[in-house]
């Protein structure tokens, strides 16, 4: 049966965690939702994983729509979350506009960040499901740093965090905060918290999938590597150039073949 948003509120209900990863194409989808993933997320991290901008605010949504087509191929099972990106959520009815894309190209859900209670229960009323993100938010700051780590700074996120459940948000992702904090907010909060470097304590977990695979060469704390898949990439791509150069690929056994009469044909 298809994760909708009952499932994921009731594992938070039944303390069981919810898992998540980032995707942007369909093979990657397929095996996300095989593996029995909860939800699979075309985030704007798109830019800087997959299409080699240097930042997030670059990603367009014709970018995010033209990956989640992709990715909502491969999705039986998963949630489906879309990232709105920059700019594109500017005002209540900017927002609308851009939610309704994404969801009319097969998204579940769709996330934006910072406190913009006014665009979530616009949003909320108009039959979207929304998640908030808070503590480091990609598109409002432009290095990755801990969020939260005063008093009063945590003090900001965790009532950032009511006033987005307040306001209609199913769901809030926090990212880079101190583990306690992520704690608190969790217990607070009636709606799910998914946490990317944001502790033990969160309903659920998000990594880039890049991170996890070992695709990326940059190393982050709160990724964890789960596959040498960039060295298996690398080592593959110079066995073929070194097979193509030496002739060792292809073999008979990689080729097909025309009937004698007809290649005779050809050549005449
Ligand atoms: O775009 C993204 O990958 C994200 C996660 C880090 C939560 O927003
Ligand atoms: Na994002």
């Amino acid at each position: 049966m298809a994760k909708n948003m009952n499932y994921l509120h009731r594992k938070k209900l039944n303390a069981q965690k919810i898992t998540m990863l980032t995707c942007y194409d369909y093979p990657t989808a397929v095996l996300q939702d095989k593996a029995g993933l909860d939800v699979i997320f075309v985030g704007d991290s798109l830019g800087t994983n997959e299409l080699g901008y240097e930042r997030e605010i670059s990603v367009t949504l014709d970018e995010i729509i033209h990956h989640l087509k992709a990715v909502r191929r491969g999705v039986k099972e998963a949630y489906l979350l879309a990232d709105m990106p920059y700019k594109t959520y500017e005002n209540p009815d900017m927002a609308l506009v851009t939610a309704k894309k994404l969801t009319l190209h097969g998204a579940d859900g769709v996330k934006l960040e910072g406190l913009q209670a006014e665009i979530v229960s616009h949003l909320h009323n108009n039959g979207i499901e929304v998640w908030g993100h808070l503590g480091f938010t990609p598109q409002h700051h432009d290095k990755a740093a801990v969020q939260g780590k005063t008093f009063d700074s945590a003090k900001i996120v965790a009532e950032s965090a009511i006033s987005l459940q307040d306001a209609g948000a199913s769901m809030v992702v926090l990212e880079l905060i101190p583990e306690e904090l992520g704690k608190v907010i969790s217990e607070k909060l009636m709606i799910p918290t998914i946490g990317i470097g944001a502790g033990r304590f969160t309903d659920g977990q998000v990594l880039v999938v890049q991170d996890m695979l070992g695709i990326n060469p940059r190393e982050m704390r709160h990724a964890k590597n789960y596959g040498n898949v960039g060295e298996m990439m690398l080592k593959s791509f110079q066995a073929y150039a070194n097979e193509v150069e030496s002739g060792a690929f292809p073999q008979l056994t990689n080729v097909r073949h025309m009937k004698d009469e007809e290649r005779e044909a050809l050549l005449n």
